[in-house]
């Protein structure tokens, strides 16, 4: 069969892309980041000075932005535009200004449209905010995976200090509240858990505990 389409959903910094990462390796799945996929288009945002506060602006840009993932050996690339964006999209600048063109409505019709397209005909692993509840509410498997945000905040902290960024704890912690504060109170398709996912509290499991926990639930729904 073509594979089932598992869901993993769940605040910033939780290890979502980690684990989806693994998972769509060993099951050889698709693997989707639609994080990834607003991240770019803040990024080209910034760089073409267009209204971050703008729907209108921004989905006249991302109509004329060509954001290709692009599967590795271990995860996916980002190219915009015919340029490897993979590093830039990860900045503080995009990270600080994401939530809000993520905010916008037509932003967000467009990229679940393609996300969808993404996801058409193979086994898929995506992960973000919405895809359980918005945009692909048919998911065999959906995972709201979560940590407590001290955990999430070391965890980042350790990555950013392993890729040479320094910045202090104290304030990671307090931009990864401010985001998930933001990606769950706006309107449109907030962060929140769907009534059929399962909670997975990653606070005290290793990255190979999550994954095989995610593999045996995936399993049964094959
Ligand atoms: O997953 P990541 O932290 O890279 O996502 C960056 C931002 O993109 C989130 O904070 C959120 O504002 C937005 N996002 C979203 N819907 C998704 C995935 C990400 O709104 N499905």
């Amino acid at each position: 069969s073509k594979g089932i389409i598992i869901a993993i959903d769940g605040p910033a910094a939780a290890g979502k892309s980690t684990i989806a990462k693994r998972i769509a390796q060993k099951l050889g799945y698709t693997y989707i980041d639609t994080g990834a996929m607003y991240r770019a288009l803040t990024h080209k945002a910034i760089q073409s000075n267009i209204n971050m506060g703008s729907d209108k602006d921004l989905a006249d840009l991302l109509k004329h932005t060509e954001i290709v993932l692009v599967p590795e050996e271990n995860g996916q690339a980002v190219w915009i535009d015919g340029v490897d964006c993979s590093e830039e999209i990860r900045s503080q600048e995009v990270t600080a200004n994401v939530s809000e063109v993520a905010a916008h409505s037509t932003v967000r019709h467009l990229m679940v449209e393609k996300q969808r397209e993404l996801a058409e005909g193979t086994g898929v692993v995506m992960d973000g905010r919405d895809i359980g509840t918005a945009v692909l509410p048919k998911a065999e498997l959906k995972v709201f995976m979560t940590a407590s945000v001290d955990e999430r905040a070391e965890r980042r902290f350790v990555e950013n200090e392993k890729r040479g960024i320094h910045i202090p704890l104290a304030q990671l912690k307090e931009e990864i509240e401010k985001r998930d504060r933001a990606d769950s109170e706006r309107e449109l398709s907030p962060l929140k858990m769907a009534d059929d996912a399962i909670l997975v509290d990653t606070t005290s499991m290793s990255i190979e505990e999550v994954a095989n926990q995610v593999i045996m639930l995936a399993e049964k729904r094959m």
